[in-house]
């Protein structure tokens, strides 16, 4: 019998990472009040693949970031709260995608931030995802992070924009949008050696 190989986990990445104004954390089940105050936010949900929050919806996206600490095969993430001066601003996703072949780890990282509007307008998104594009390619073997986004979503292509990523595409009526609609995607992509030409 045919014993399948299964690529070692990749280890959890150190926290807290600090920043100039920032610290970045785990998520943990006490900030429910302050992601759910953001996230049941129209605004915010927007563009997000998911409508404002109710009292259940939050309930699981809360589930999915508190365990969000190890991310080791593709699918799974790494959840981070950031606190500016002791208060949660905001939060960001680093999720795991493809590997080059099965015994590999993942070797493509998919970004995602979504941060309160009493906030914005600070740097602190941008600020906070620097520091997560350092942690992706410095903690695990990845060759490429990319994100996707609605086109529409201008606040967040800037803070793409301001990574260093390269706007490498926009899809047309790819997404199935909350109102039935279908929706553009727009993909931005930095690979690892246009990272470290960059340091
Ligand atoms: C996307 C999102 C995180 C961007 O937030 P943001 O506040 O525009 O981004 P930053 O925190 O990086 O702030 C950057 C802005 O602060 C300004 N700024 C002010 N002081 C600053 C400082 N000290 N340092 C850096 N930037 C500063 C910048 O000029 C910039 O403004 P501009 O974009 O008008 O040029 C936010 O709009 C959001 O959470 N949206 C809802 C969720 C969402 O759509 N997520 C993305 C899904 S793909």
């Amino acid at each position: 019998m045919a014993t399948e190989l299964i690529p070692p986990a990749l280890p959890a990445p150190l926290l807290p990472v600090r920043t100039e104004r920032l610290m970045l954390r785990a998520v943990l089940p006490s900030d429910g009040a302050a992601i759910g105050a953001y996230c049941a936010s129209p605004e915010v949900t927007r563009y997000l693949p998911f409508g404002p929050l109710d009292a259940e919806g939050l309930r699981e996206r809360m589930e999915r970031m508190v365990a969000g600490t190890a991310p080791s095969v593709p699918g799974e993430m790494l959840s981070l709260a950031v606190e500016h001066e002791g208060v949660l601003v905001g939060d960001l996703m680093l999720r795991l995608a493809a590997r080059h072949g099965p015994q590999d780890p993942p070797a493509i990282g998919e970004l995602g931030w979504v941060f309160a509007p009493e906030y914005a307008g600070r740097g602190f998104a941008t600020e906070s995802a620097r520091a997560l594009v350092d942690l992706a390619f410095t903690h695990y073997p990845l060759h490429r992070l990319m994100a996707q986004l609605d086109p529409r979503n201008l606040p967040s292509a800037r803070v793409c924009e301001r990574l260093g990523m390269r706007h490498e595409a926009h899809t047309r009526e790819d997404f199935a949008e909350q109102d039935g609609t279908w929706g553009d995607t727009a993909v931005y992509g930095l690979l690892r050696r246009e990272w470290e030409a960059r340091r």
